[in-house]
Parts: structure tokens; sequence; C-alpha cells
């Protein structure tokens, strides 16, 4: 049994919050204490009251908890009762304050509670070792499978670019080899498709392709890119197809060069240009439909700029 002491202690708080907060449209509820994350405050800012307005100015946020032990702030999705939310570890203390309404300021109830309920909330309060890979790797992608265990594959182990494949299994915390890759691979991309294969491509220092079935554990090639490309970004758009965009090819340039993977064909096909040699940078699916290309390198410099696709 877990004991968690909630000190309510800001009867007052309710006066100086007068920011009128709206709730985004786009958050979907998933749970009854859905937590945003974990907020390390800066020791010379740490307090239940900066705790508090992080929550009123994080749009998503319905609750704030303060956990005086280790001076972090979590925040919550949803309006969580002090009941709601406890700990697997022996967290000493917290506070809590939550809006009452989707509108509302927050609402820092004044007694002191305490409770025993158990674990509502998935927000890990430490880090736990679990088993280890069979190889080193850095470079490496991995991948969450629709089966629930994480594809991890390839990379660069200080002296080699990596074929070998690797398993994890969140229930036993045991990784498993899989199958190698017919190509070894570093700084290359794998996505997972709507149909639960994989797709991974490039890396150093090559334009190949595979696809990885978790349900025979095969690797097969598939078509090439039209470039060789490391450093690059792919990203599956809402029709089932995959953006690849930018990297660096086998000799070092950086590329502004744009690829579709149709799924349908089973084949890649260019698309028009970016504005700008891109590697290194970042690449959103936006809610409709668009790729947000943020940043990245143009080989002199690092970017600030960005374009949508
Ligand atoms: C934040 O909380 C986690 C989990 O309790 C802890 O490991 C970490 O040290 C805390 N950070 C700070 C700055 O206290
Ligand atoms: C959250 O707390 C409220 C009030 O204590 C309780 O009615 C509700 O069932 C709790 N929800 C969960 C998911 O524990
Ligand atoms: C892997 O599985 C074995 C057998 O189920 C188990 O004894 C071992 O502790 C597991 N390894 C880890 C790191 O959990
Ligand atoms: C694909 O998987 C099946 C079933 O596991 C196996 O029989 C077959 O040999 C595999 N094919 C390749 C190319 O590895
Ligand atoms: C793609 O890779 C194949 C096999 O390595 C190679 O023969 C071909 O020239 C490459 N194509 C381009 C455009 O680099
Ligand atoms: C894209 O840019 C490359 C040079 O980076 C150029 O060779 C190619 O012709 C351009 N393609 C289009 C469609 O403009
Ligand atoms: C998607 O949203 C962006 C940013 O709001 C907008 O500029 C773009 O035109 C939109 N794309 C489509 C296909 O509607």
């Amino acid at each position: 049994m877990y004991v968690l002491l909630i000190y309510l202690v800001l009867s007052k708080i309710d006066a100086i919050l007068v920011t009128k907060v709206h709730r985004s449209a786009i958050y979907t509820p998933n749970s009854a204490c859905a937590a945003l994350g974990n907020t390390i405050l800066p020791p010379t800012d740490a307090s239940i009251q900066s705790c508090i307005w992080r929550c009123v100015h994080e749009i998503q946020c319905q609750t704030a908890v303060y956990f005086h032990e280790n001076r972090n702030c979590s925040m919550f999705g949803e309006h969580c009762e002090a009941g709601n939310i406890s700990s697997s570890t022996n967290i000493r203390a917290s506070t809590i304050c939550c809006r009452k309404n989707d509108e509302s300021n927050m609402h820092c109830p004044s007694t002191m509670i305490s409770t025993a309920m158990p674990i509502t909330t998935n927000i890990a309060q430490t880090w736990i070792t679990t088993g280890s890979m069979s190889f080193e790797r850095k470079f490496h992608t991995a991948t969450l499978l629709q089966n629930g265990k994480v594809l991890v594959i390839g990379g660069f182990d200080g002296n080699n670019f990596l074929k070998s494949v690797e398993l994890y299994d969140p229930s036993t915390g045991n990784w498993t080899k899989a199958g190698d890759m017919n190509f070894a691979r570093s700084s290359h991309t794998a996505t997972m498709l709507s149909n639960g294969m994989v797709l991974v491509t490039g890396g150093t220092y090559h334009n190949i392709t595979e696809l990885y079935n978790p349900s025979t554990g095969n690797w097969t090639v598939r078509g090439n890119m039209n470039f060789p490309r490391y450093d690059h970004t792919a990203t599956m758009l809402s029709n089932g197809n995959v953006l690849v965009t930018g990297g660096r090819d086998t000799n070092n340039v950086k590329l502004n060069s744009a690829e579709l993977y149709d799924l349908s064909t089973d084949s890649w096909k260019m698309i028009k240009n970016m504005s700008t040699r891109r590697c290194y940078h970042t690449a959103s699916l936006l809610p409709n439909g668009s790729v947000l290309v943020i940043g990245g390198s143009d080989g002199s410099r690092c970017l600030n700029t960005a374009e949508y696709y």
C-alpha cells in the first residue's frame, strides 16, 4: 500500500489566477487522469505557485501536482481529484490544484488529504533498468509494433554499420534477436505502415529500402529510392504513403529532394524539391495532412527555416 500525502495549502491562490484558460480543441482525453508530462522546475523557481502557473499557461493542463520532495511539477490533461493521483514510489508530499471546469481558474482546496488510492496515472516516477540489447548501437531506430514489441534496427557500434535487429518485449523486459536485414545501415529511417509492416529506408550509405513483416519476421528488399540518403526523414501520410525528405547522399551532399513511397504500387517517385537542402531536420504530419519540415542543417549552417508539403 502506498501512501501519498497531499498538502493543500494554497487557499488564496484563486484570487491571483485570473487568466482565462481554454481547453485545446484537438486534445482527446484518454484516461481519467491523462499525464501531460513532468516538468522539472529550475531550483530558483521551484514552488507550488510556479507549478500552478505552468499549468495555467499550458492550455491542455487541467490539474497540477507539485512534488515537494523532488521539486517536480506534474501536469494532467484531465480534471483529477486528489484521490486520483497516487504514486508507485514513496513520494512524500504533493499539492494538487485543478480547474473545476474547462474555463475556470485553478482551484486549490485548503484541506490536507492523505490517501492510499491505487495507481491511476502512468507517470514513471523513476528510471528502471531493464534488459540490455545483444549489441551496442547508436544511430539506430526503434519502432513500436502493433503487437506491442519494439523493433530496434541497425545503427553503428563504433566500428561497423549494423544489419542486426532486436525485439524488446515490454511484458518480460527481454530482448530477442530478430532476423538480420539484408543490408547494414545507420542513420536510416523506420516507419510503421498502416498494414503493420515496417518500411526501412536508406541509411549509410545507400538508397536501398526493406520491408519487415512482423508476423513472419521476414525482411524483403523493396525498390530503391531515387537518391541514397541518411540523416533524412520519413513520414507516413494520412493516405498511407510515406514522404521521405532531404538527408545526405553517399558523398555527403545535403539533399533538397523529396520522394514518395506509394503503398499501393510499392514504388518510389520523386516529388518537387524542398526550397532548402536539409539533413538532421524534423518532419511532422499535421492534422490536415500536410507535413511540416523544420530546421536541420544545410551543410554550412543550422537552419531556422520551415516549410510544409
Ligand atoms: C523529478 O522526479 C523524478 C522522479 O521522482 C526524479 O527522479 C527526478 O530526480 C526529479 N527531478 C528533480 C529535479 O528533482
Ligand atoms: C477520481 O476521484 C474522484 C473523487 O475522489 C472519484 O469519484 C473518481 O472515481 C476517481 N477516478 C478514478 C479514475 O480513480
Ligand atoms: C528474461 O526472461 C527470463 C525468462 O522469462 C527471465 O528470467 C529474465 O529475468 C528476463 N530478463 C529480464 C531482463 O527481465
Ligand atoms: C519468410 O517467413 C516464412 C515463415 O516464417 C519462411 O518460411 C520463409 O522462409 C521466410 N522467407 C524468407 C525470404 O526469409
Ligand atoms: C541505388 O542503389 C543501387 C544498388 O546499390 C545502385 O545500383 C543504384 O545506382 C542506386 N541508384 C542511385 C540513384 O543512386
Ligand atoms: C532538385 O534539386 C536537384 C539538385 O539538388 C536538381 O538536380 C533537380 O533537378 C531538382 N529537381 C527538380 C524537380 O527541380
Ligand atoms: C495545413 O495547415 C497549414 C498550416 O496551417 C496550412 O498552411 C496548409 O495550407 C494546410 N494544408 C492543407 C492541405 O490544407
